[in-house]
This record gives structure tokens, sequence and C-alpha cells, in this order.
């Protein structure tokens, strides 16, 4: 496992991730582009038409970050909430969103609003939405136990829980090579394009501490939340997590896998 000073374990976890996401926001949306050639926002845009909502839902969009996956709930028709503890990231979003408002390019069909909050203590009642997502934010939680429990918490009876981030693909020798890339490469570019070296090799860090799909399926079981299943995406290198909020009493806790490509 290798070190880095935005990672540090225990109640000062918040305040670093915090910290490097206020440095790299504006960089951030260019960055992902590179790293994943734009795929990201296939990802994206999946997850959200996962979540099934439409007029008359609710959503609520975890770690928001810049706003892409708050805006596509929007478009899907839900009535979206976007919350991040990163004032930077938050600007970034209404910016973002402003824009493609007036640009024309997209009219989201439900009306959008962001929050600055924290993810594992959220501001909002028991059962207030119909999905609630996060994306490349669970991993970067204190405690990924915790945040799911949130989400649950403010999540109806019957609500779709959604979590899309890095995964570890089941191959050694692609886990290998894509630890590399992590760790080498990833660097690298962030500080070409001088969103720092630190802040992109944190990636590599927060994956090594982070349980991916088999411990984060395994969460959710024991949550008790139901119909979860792991679509693995790009060979495992990314993962959607999909699970329902029992309507009543415990749920049924089993996991389906489907290894599928990005679409
Ligand atoms: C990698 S970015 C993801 C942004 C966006 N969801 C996306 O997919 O592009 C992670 C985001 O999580 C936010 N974050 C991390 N921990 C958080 C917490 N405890 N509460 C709220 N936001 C948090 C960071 O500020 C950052 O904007």
């Amino acid at each position: 496992m290798t070190s880095n000073p935005y990672f540090v374990p225990g109640p000062q976890r918040a305040e670093k991730v915090k910290s490097l996401f206020d440095a790299v926001a504006s960089r951030y949306d260019l960055l992902n582009d590179l790293l994943s050639f734009g795929l990201h926002r296939l990802w994206k845009k999946r997850l959200a038409r996962m979540a099934n909502v439409g007029p008359s839902c609710r959503a609520l969009d975890l770690c928001c970050g810049t706003g892409d996956v708050t805006f596509a709930l929007a478009m899907e028709g839900a009535e979206v909430v976007g919350l991040d503890f990163s004032g930077k990231m938050l600007e970034a979003a209404r910016t973002r969103t402003k824009r493609r408002k007036q640009q024309h390019r997209a009219t989201p069909q439900g009306p959008v609003a962001y929050v600055q909050g924290d993810a594992l203590r959220l501001p909002f009642c028991d059962a207030t939405f119909d999905a609630v997502t996060i994306s490349y934010g669970l991993r970067n939680l204190a405690s990924v136990e915790n945040g799911l429990r949130e989400m649950l918490r403010v999540a109806k009876p019957g609500g779709r829980i959604l979590v899309l981030d890095f995964g570890k693909p089941d191959s050694s020798l692609l886990r290998r090579c894509y630890g590399f890339i992590l760790r080498q490469v990833v660097p690298i570019l962030g500080k070409l394009s001088r969103g720092g070296t630190e802040a992109y090799a944190y990636i590599a860090t927060s994956l090594d501490h982070y349980p991916a799909q088999h411990g984060v399926a395994e969460t959710m079981k024991r949550l008790k939340l139901e119909n979860i299943s792991v679509i693995n995406l790009l060979l495992g290198t990314m993962s959607i997590h999909y699970a329902k909020k029992p309507v009543t009493g415990p749920g049924h806790g089993t996991v389906q896998t489907s290894a599928q490509k990005a679409s």
C-alpha cells in the first residue's frame, strides 16, 4: 500500500479530502476526460438511467463534485439535489449547470439545487428520496459503511441506491497493470495538466483502502439492501453497484455480478 499526504485515516480524513478537491476543482473535468478518454460521461449517464427517476421523483446525488450525475438525473426528469462539502467543486457545478442551460445544449426536465454538506451527516429527513447516487465519492469517505447507512436512511422504502467508482479487477495480472497505470502514469498526467502529482496519486492510495466490488456488495448485504447487483465496467476497473431499500422487513441480500464493458 502506498502513502499519500491527502490520505489520512481517521477523523482528519475529511479535511484532507476536502482540501484536495478544493485544490483540483478548476482542472477536475479536464483530467476526468483525459484519464478516462471521455468514458466517465457514459458511465455517469448509465448510472442516472439506472436510478429510474422521472418527473415527480426526488433524487439525491452525493459527493456531486462538478455536477455531472446531478445534471444527468435532472435530464431524466427528477427534482435533484447535489451535495458536496467542497465549496470550489460546488462553485464549478453551479457555473456548469447555468452554462449548460444558457447554451441550450441541454434543458433539465427537473429542478436542480446544490447544497454544501457532509455525506456522512446528511441534512435531510429519513425516507426523502426515490434514488440516492454517489459517483466516485464512496471511496473518499472515512467510512464506506456509514456512507451507505446515510444513503439508506434518506432513501424512501423501495428507493434505489447507486454507487459508481473505481473497481478492482478479479484478474491479478490486470490488477497489477491497472495498479501500475494508477501509480505511475496518472500522477504524471496530473502534473502535466497542473492538477498536481500527489492529488492524482491519491486515486491509487484511496483505492488500496477501498473494498471495491466485493466489499461494497458485502456491506450492502449486511445492511439488508435488496436486489443488489454489481456491474463491472471496462474489465472491472470501474463498477456500478445497484441496490434497493427494502419496502418492509429485511431484504434478501443476494448479489448478482455481471461483467460488462463500458457501454
Ligand atoms: C472524485 S470527486 C467525484 C465528483 C463527481 N461525483 C464525479 O463523479 O465527477 C469526489 C467528490 O466527493 C466530495 N466529497 C468527499 N468526501 C465528502 C464528504 N464526506 N461529504 C461531501 N462531499 C464529499 C469531494 O469534495 C469531491 O467533490
